[in-house]
């Protein structure tokens, strides 16, 4: 059996293997609800074999959505959809995670193919863009409006909120989302967290946020089910969050009940310099694994079976995260399992005539 194939057991849940289809806003929702294109994109993963699928940002509330059109998990309403589609992804053998997001001050725009601009509340935008400082990402987004003390109690209550939901929704797997400058993020970085008070400052005042977040889901979601938490390892630009709080970090993480770290990078400051590559976030991976002991997820242009397999026999990361290749190729999983002559793989009974044979 190859290493990419290899199960992975976190709590009470196993992973039949290590490829993770990553978070992907598929912009596709009305109220926040989830359809059938959710279902279709999502299930036919599954069907392709990834052992995990989770779930684009599901937004804790109406105003930590990105768009209009954002996936939502903030009303009861929601739950029946989602779990119609964690019970097809689980009857396929895979296990379902969601990703549980506040988009801060990069919120109330368009769609990306409409632009992704400023939407002003006339035309269906927020009335309040909130974050923890009153710095706007860039001038082409809204100006914040800087959380009060009641504002940040809450963004915790509604992640506390949402992780019940979840569960009744049939996910196995919680992904809080604390990167790409988002929320949290935003949070953690000292170039837009520029508070005074108890969460903004030094480190420990910067983690504030997302250690109530934790705890407040921890009290709801239980102790055998994997929580994720997505980070961006660096800012890359000069005087941001970086890879030595990053690990300083997950050591803290690992304590409070945190399973594994989703290693993304960037998206907080508009002036980041970013050289990307193939595999270019998976030192980020591999370092904080070697450092902390905590298990990691490598993420970002991982393309091929090669590549996948060896990010896993060389311990460079437990889970390997796609996004843009399984969208080409929903099929990736079964496709790499040939490629990697590993025979164990089962696939769906109603394809298995067009197994491929060596
Ligand atoms: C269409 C699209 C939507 C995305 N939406 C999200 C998201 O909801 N949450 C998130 O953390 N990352 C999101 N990302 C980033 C991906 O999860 C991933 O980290 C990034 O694309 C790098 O991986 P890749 O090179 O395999 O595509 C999105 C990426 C794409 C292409």
């Amino acid at each position: 059996m190859s290493a990419l194939f290899s199960p992975l057991q976190i709590g009470a849940i196993t992973f039949k293997n290590r490829i993770v289809v990553s978070p992907m806003c598929e912009y596709s929702s009305e109220n926040g609800f989830a359809n059938d294109w959710h279902l279709v994109h999502l299930g036919s993963r599954a069907v392709g074999g990834a052992g995990l699928i989770i779930t684009e940002a599901a937004a804790v509330s109406p105003e930590g959505r990105i768009s209009p059109q954002d996936l939502g998990i903030w009303d009861d309403a929601h739950i029946t959809k989602l779990l119609n589609i964690t019970t097809f992804i689980k009857a396929q053998g895979a296990a379902a995670g969601i990703q549980l997001a506040h988009a801060g001050r990069k919120s109330s725009t368009s769609v990306p193919w409409k632009g992704m601009k400023l939407i002003s509340p006339e035309n269906g935008g927020w009335k309040e863009i909130h974050a923890p400082s009153a710095i706007p990402f860039s001038e082409h987004y809204g100006m914040p409006i800087a959380l009060t003390a009641d504002g940040i109690k809450k963004v915790v209550a509604d992640f506390k909120a949402a992780a019940k939901r979840s569960l009744e929704a049939g996910f196995q797997v919680i992904e809080i989302h604390a990167a790409h400058g988002y929320l949290i993020h935003e949070f953690l970085s000292p170039l837009s967290n520029h508070r005074t008070d108890e969460y903004g400052g030094s480190f420990e005042n910067r983690i504030k946020v997302l250690l109530e977040i934790i705890a407040a889901i921890r009290e709801v979601w239980p102790s055998d089910h994997p929580l994720f938490v997505r980070i961006s390892a660096t800012d890359w630009a000069e005087g941001g969050w970086n890879l030595e709080e990053s690990t300083k970090l997950a050591m803290i993480l690992k304590e409070k009940g945190v399973d594994l770290i989703d290693c993304s990078s960037g998206g907080l400051a508009s002036h980041q310099k970013i050289t990307v590559g193939p595999l270019y976030q998976t030192p980020f991976a591999e370092h904080i694994r070697k450092e902390t002991g905590i298990k990691t997820g490598a993420v970002g242009l991982i393309t091929t079976a090669q590549e996948a397999e060896s990010i896993i026999a060389d311990k460079k990361a437990d889970l390997v995260i796609m996004a843009r290749e399984l969208l080409r190729d929903p099929y990736f999983p079964l496709h790499a399992a040939h490629v990697l002559h590993d025979e164990s793989v089962v696939w769906p009974i109603q394809y298995e005539r067009a197994k491929p044979r060596h």
